[in-house]
């Protein structure tokens, strides 16, 4: 029988070293898009999909996210005696978005090993996997895309989307029969190859639904790629005992922990804001006077 996926596990150990020294004392998941830290669009992301329990997988360093997602009963009180009450049905909100549990990654041993921390929590039903700084922004939930093909086929899905072939590096690859509109039944699964190793372009973009099974592997996993224990790496293995799927999500990706990448999500998210988007608009113009692709005066 196909279950519903309620549960998502967020691997928040990272330590961030692409945005340093930003990241020296604060977790790259608190960095702001606009006016809400990057991980708080990744839960409301699986909340849209219809995930109730979050397992976050946090580290050393990590402790402003469980703050972010706690009741903050003096800063309620001073909104309250302020009369601020849109602002404090906000903030009221993030604290009630979802069952949140977390427990700690005490050591850096890779995207596997962070996912088999969440092992106790999971028991014996699909979840979804979700990386806390990418952010997707689509027609539908990413996780949701994910969840409704997990339904229809009864197995693990990865999401994926093409990149151009010399960034292949930075991803795990998959590669496979293409079986319907941007689904694809996993042949390989290649963690960050070269160029010439890539099996295709298709890169695993941080979304992931899995199912129970992928633990055992995990426990057994040898370190791959840069000494790690790599999730790709025990989900090739899966891809050889059950189909396994990979499909192509419709969005806008931005990797926050990249800073190019996140300066793009800042803009886009920026333009995109009911209050701010036709001021911050006229400001970009400014920017390139006469520019007749950017449609400046
Ligand atoms: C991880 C995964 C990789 C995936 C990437 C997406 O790599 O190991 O397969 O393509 O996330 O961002 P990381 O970026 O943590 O090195």
């Amino acid at each position: 029988m196909t279950r519903s996926v309620n549960k998502a596990i967020f691997p928040l150990a990272g330590h961030g070293t692409r945005f340093l020294p930003m990241t020296k004392a604060s977790p790259k998941e608190m960095l702001p898009l606009v006016d809400k830290p990057v991980v708080q669009y990744v839960v409301e992301e699986a909340v849209a999909s219809g995930i109730q329990e979050i397992i976050m997988i946090t580290g050393r360093g990590k402790r402003a996210i469980e703050d972010h997602f706690d009741i903050s009963y003096e800063l309620e009180d001073v909104l309250e005696k302020k009369g601020k009450y849109e602002l404090l049905e906000e903030i009221r909100k993030i604290s009630y978005l979802a069952e949140i549990v977390y427990t700690r990654q005490k050591e850096s041993l890779g995207l596997g090993h962070a996912v088999l921390c969440g092992r106790q929590f999971i028991g014996d039903e699909p979840f979804a996997v979700a990386l806390g700084d990418e952010i997707i922004d689509g027609p539908e939930a990413a996780l949701a895309q994910l969840v409704g093909v997990y339904l229809r086929l009864n197995g693990p899905v990865i999401g994926v989307q093409r990149v151009p072939p010399e960034e292949v590096s930075h991803y795990g690859i998959a590669a496979g029969k293409e079986i319907g509109e941007g689904l694809i039944e996993i042949e390989t699964l290649v963690e960050k190859p070269t160029p010439e190793e890539a099996p295709s372009n298709l890169a695993v973009i941080g979304r992931y639904i899995l199912t129970p099974d992928i633990f055992s592997i995990l426990e057994q996993q040898k370190p791959g790629v840069g000494g790690e224990i790599q999730l790709t790496d025990a989900l090739r293995t899966l891809a050889g005992q059950r189909p396994v799927y990979a499909y192509e999500i419709r969005g806008a990706r931005y990797d926050t922990g990249d800073k190019l990448g996140f300066l793009k999500a800042t803009v886009q998210f920026g333009l995109k804001n009911p209050e701010l988007g036709e001021s911050f608009r006229k400001f970009l113009r400014s920017l390139f006077p006469g520019d007749p692709e950017t449609g400046g005066r």
